[in-house]
């Protein structure tokens, strides 16, 4: 027996950093996401031939303590054979494309078709959150929450009603050194201003769910990029300081807002790595890419759209 998931990485516009106290991975601050296209983490379960589960990654067989946790996470509540993993990515790994997210999304939708769990939708989102927090978005197409008051992740708008564009700048392709999970706790015990970050997201977040209802391009952008600025000046104000931007995630986010200043619809929002993602109307992709990619520094762009949530592909 085989299955194979397919699931998007989500790039959040108002950003989740930091963790509440407890079990169950619940995030400190809510957020808001586009679930992209292209982008794809495809993963393909098969029954272990042995009692041992198998993880193989981009190839290459892996020891994965994340993927592991899901796995005993998920046996907790099921009963899951052992399983052979082999989960591809077309983009860079952990280098803040948010691999993680589509990664997780893919296992768990797989699982669930894997073991006849017939979860829904808003499970997969718990399972997925559980083993890594933004996955859950990556559950959905298009727009995307996870916040408040149950935390489980919810679809907000599909790729269809808001069709925006992102242009991603490739500055370094290396895998990040710092996982999320750390970060955040890095910051939440030594960063001065994680708890005016955690305590000012909730009005970014209703706002943000505001100006996408609205479709009010100009407010999500002012949105997105403070959120994004927050949150790597909570990052930068930790100790030790994570600095995942390079000379050229800086020269995009300066191309960005001048580009902004002369009325091209497009902001900027960038993760926990050094890429720079440029979000657009369709209009403004052209002269967007074509500008990002003559930034020195910059070594390749790729420019995508909204997509759907993680599905599968064949059984
Ligand atoms: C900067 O979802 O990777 O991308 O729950 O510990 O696995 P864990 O963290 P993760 O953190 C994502 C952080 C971010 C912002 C975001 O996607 O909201």
């Amino acid at each position: 027996m085989s299955v194979t998931a397919i699931a998007h990485p989500n790039i959040a516009l108002i950003k989740y950093w930091g963790k509440q106290a407890g079990d169950g991975n619940l995030p400190a601050t809510p957020s808001v996401s586009i679930t992209l296209d292209d982008l794809a983490s495809t993963t393909r379960l098969t029954s272990s031939p042995d009692a041992d589960d198998h993880i193989t990654l981009n190839g290459e067989s892996a020891i994965d303590p994340k993927i592991s946790a899901c796995l005993t996470m998920l046996r907790r509540d099921f009963g899951i054979p052992p399983v052979s993993i082999d989960s591809d990515n077309n983009f860079p790994t952990a280098a803040g494309l948010a691999s993680s997210a589509s990664g997780f999304a893919a296992l768990i939708t797989a699982i669930d078709a894997f073991a006849g769990l017939n979860l829904q939708d808003d499970d997969r989102a718990v399972y997925a959150r559980r083993a890594s927090g933004s996955a859950a978005r990556s559950i959905y197409g298009g727009f995307a929450t996870l916040g408040p008051p149950d935390w489980v992740a919810r679809p907000v708008l599909t790729p269809e009603a808001w069709p925006l564009n992102v242009v991603i700048a490739i500055t370094d392709e290396n895998r990040k050194s710092v996982s999320s999970s750390l970060g955040m706790k890095t910051s939440e015990e030594t960063s001065p201003y994680y708890e005016p970050w955690v305590s000012s997201t909730a009005r970014d977040y209703e706002a943000a769910l505001k100006a996408i209802a609205d479709r009010d391009f100009e407010r999500l952008a002012d949105l997105s990029e403070s959120s994004c600025l927050k949150m790597h000046g909570v990052m930068q104000s930790s100790q030790p300081p994570m600095i995942y931007w390079r000379p050229a995630t800086l020269s995009c986010i300066h191309a960005v807002r001048e580009m902004r200043a002369r009325g091209l619809p497009v902001f900027f929002t960038i993760d926990a790595g050094p890429q720079v993602k440029a979000v657009c109307l369709p209009e403004a992709v052209d002269r967007v890419a074509d500008a990002l990619a003559d930034i020195t520094g910059v070594l390749s762009t790729r420019t995508v759209g909204l997509g759907a949530g993680a599905r599968l592909l064949e059984t």
